[in-house]
């Protein structure tokens, strides 16, 4: 086809996926990891992403990675993911996950108790039923029946302190960034748990292997003294968790019903296929919820993470210090604090 200026503008060149292509030409570039990498949110991902590189540096794939990587936080103790985090109103810990691979297979697993590892059960929904989601009882009853050990359910010494204080006054407060306040990193901390244990709320985790595929996992026990059978966005495809192999990969963490509102993560990555760096759709998707609500926006915080087919890196969040993490192929892991809309 010869190259008239009509043609150039029957192949669409002047169309709204050319324009933000253009847009994007102009920001400047993105900071880009070399691969394998793994990105997760909070500073206490910097763990998590050695047990992950380390599958991927010998050549495992990114799936493992990123289950592996959850299981290690799964298995501490803390306020926000696995069975010691704080439980719900009733006094129970629920945990919520989902995975994702590089060819969009997905497992889901929500309202789930007394089993150490969601993220694994999720996985084992995704690679071994028909279905995607298994929630409550029907959930359980499939990791004990697929050899997932049945726990005791009794609260970690950490989430029965925390439980006890909180029966004090009985009010359902999500507290913003409680990761950063409980490490002792806010600028006005409450006291740490009584372990000490360096804290984070969700766990998401997305990581780019050496064969450059895409999976990624998202893992919590949910918000603290939430209602009994209340979901997060955590286990939700598309909410805590989107993975595009051609595209690249998101996870979320905060305020759980806000981010299912936009479809989050999902959001994130269709913007970056519209030419957007991860920081930059990552911000968009921000403020969109901002937008939503502006005064609201002010109460709650949600931080978005992504990460490219090619490796780059960022995130945006609403209210400041939602930290996150980034290792990649010299294995040396370093936390960035994400830009936020509001600054104080
Ligand atoms: N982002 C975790 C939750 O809302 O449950």
């Amino acid at each position: 086809m010869a190259f008239t200026r009509r043609n150039f503008v029957r192949a669409g060149f002047f169309s709204i996926p050319a324009i933000s292509i253009l847009k994007s030409c102009t920001e400047k570039s993105p900071p880009r990891a070399a691969k394998p990498v793994v990105v997760s949110t909070w500073d206490s991902g910097l763990a998590v992403n050695k047990v992950a590189w380390e599958i991927m540096t010998k050549g495992g794939k990114a799936i493992d990675a990123v289950e592996k990587g959850a299981n290690s936080i799964e298995d501490t103790i803390n306020c926000c993911v696995g069975l010691g985090g704080n439980p719900d109103r009733d006094g129970i810990v629920t945990l919520d996950a989902c995975i994702m691979d590089e060819k969009a297979n997905v497992g889901s697993v929500a309202f789930l108790s007394r089993i150490k590892n969601p993220t694994s059960v999720a996985r084992k929904i995704m690679e071994t039923t028909p279905h995607v989601m298994l929630v409550g009882d029907g959930a359980y009853k499939f990791a004990v029946e697929n050899g997932f050990v049945a726990e005791s359910g009794e609260l970690s010494e950490s989430a029965r302190k925390e439980y006890d204080k909180w029966l004090e006054k009985s009010e359902y407060k999500p507290v913003i960034n409680i990761e950063a306040r409980q490490s002792g990193k806010d600028t006005n901390p409450p006291s740490r748990l009584s372990d000490g244990s360096f804290n984070h709320d969700t766990m998401g985790i997305v990581a780019l292997d050496s064969h450059g595929d895409l999976s990624g996992s998202c893992t919590t026990s949910g918000m603290g003294f939430k209602m009994h059978g209340r979901v997060g966005d955590s286990p939700i495809i598309g909410g805590g968790l989107y993975v595009d192999n051609e595209v690249g990969g998101a996870t979320s963490s905060g305020q759980g019903e806000e981010v299912i509102r936009i479809c989050g993560t999902h959001l994130v990555v269709e913007l970056m296929r519209q030419g957007n760096s991860p920081e930059n759709a990552c911000r968009l998707a921000v403020e969109r919820l901002v937008k939503i609500n502006p005064e609201k926006a002010k109460t709650f915080q949600v931080g978005f993470l992504a990460l490219s087919k090619m490796g780059e890196y960022g995130a945006y969040s609403i209210q400041p210090g939602f930290s996150y993490s980034v290792t990649d192929a010299s294995g040396s892991g370093k936390v960035f604090q994400a830009a936020s809309h509001f600054k104080s």
